[in-house]
């Protein structure tokens, strides 16, 4: 019997990940998946584990760095109509985790629906922006969760409260899990005003970042107190490029694909960085993209 017999979502072999991640760079991974439900999702982890074949799951592909060779990994990918359904319950969004943010603010503003709309703008599906709780300066995705619903990696489902969750900097305990979906605690609030708050977001971000060309948003995480951004920058380094992959001139912690970058050019550059800020501040940056070898 094939190790996929009966699994009812898609399964492709061979699938280029540069498809799949905002930097359009990653090379092949031998399986991608996307499970049609929780008891498909179920099926899958169970003959994955049974067959020891390595898997990652994969979102929106926001915030990886894959390298270019093939991945002797399977892929799974919560991209089905399933994983991305949105309902309202009272003040709760219940969203399951392939949602996209930019699904769930639409959603909220038709119904009226206010909290949300600091996620303008960042790139992800609900359940990487709850894994490493995104968000902006002074506010984050943890705020507005009442609870996660999880799977672990013996395939039990729970329910997570919030308070048994721990959130920091652009991370979580939610990581060791697969996130199924989470309700968030939003307030009824005008249409108009909703989307006036989300258009302020919209155009900070587009003011401030660089939308040019494929990137995976900040690549380093902000050391205390500072903006890695504005350290990169005072070391002089916006523009400086390594085959295809560019630091941005409009701001230094993005580092963009011009044209067939390569994970290998992206790494050079990221080291370069490192190095620079080390010496000139003594600050160690650490990676906020996720880096898959
Ligand atoms: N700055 C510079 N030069 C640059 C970039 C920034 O001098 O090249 C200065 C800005 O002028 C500003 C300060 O640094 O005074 C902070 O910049 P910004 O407001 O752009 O915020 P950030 O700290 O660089 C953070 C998040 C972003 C998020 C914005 C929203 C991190 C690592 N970054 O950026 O998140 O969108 O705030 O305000 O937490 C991401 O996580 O991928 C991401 C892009």
């Amino acid at each position: 019997m094939s190790w996929y017999k009966g699994l009812k979502g898609k399964l492709r072999f061979g699938e280029p990940l540069a498809r799949h991640t905002t930097f359009k760079i990653g090379g092949k991974a031998k399986f991608f998946i996307e499970p049609k439900d929780t008891a498909d999702l179920r099926l899958l982890l169970g003959r994955l584990k049974r067959y020891k074949i390595p898997f990652r799951i994969i979102g929106s592909g926001s915030n990886i760095l894959a390298a270019d060779k093939p991945l002797r990994l399977a892929i799974v990918h919560l991209g089905s109509p399933y994983f991305r359904k949105l309902r309202l319950q009272g003040n709760y969004l219940q969203a399951n985790s392939g949602a996209w943010l930019a699904q769930i603010l639409r959603f909220a503003q038709k119904k009226g629906f206010s909290g949300f709309e600091f996620m303008a703008g960042i790139p992800g599906t609900l359940g990487g922006a709850l894994s490493m709780n995104a968000g902006v300066p002074g506010k984050n995705i943890e705020d507005l969760v009442v609870d996660v619903e999880v799977m672990d990696y013996n395939n039990r489902i729970k329910t997570l409260k919030k308070k048994e969750i721990k959130f920091g900097y652009r991370k979580s305990s939610l990581s060791k899990y697969i996130i199924l979906g989470a309700r968030l605690k939003l307030n009824k609030g005008p249409c108009l005003v909703i989307k006036k708050k989300i258009r302020r977001h919209l155009d900070y971000r587009r003011l401030t970042q660089d939308v040019s060309g494929p990137s995976a948003g900040c690549v380093f995480r902000n050391p205390q107190g500072a903006s890695a951004g504005r350290l990169i920058d005072l070391c002089g380094l916006k523009g400086k490029a390594r085959g295809k992959a560019v630091i941005s001139t409009k701001h230094a912690n993005f580092i963009i694909n011009t044209g067939e970058a390569e994970a290998g050019d992206v790494l050079k550059l990221m080291a370069l960085i490192k190095k620079k800020v080390k010496a000139e501040f003594n600050v160690t940056l650490e990676p906020e993209i996720k880096i898959w070898k």
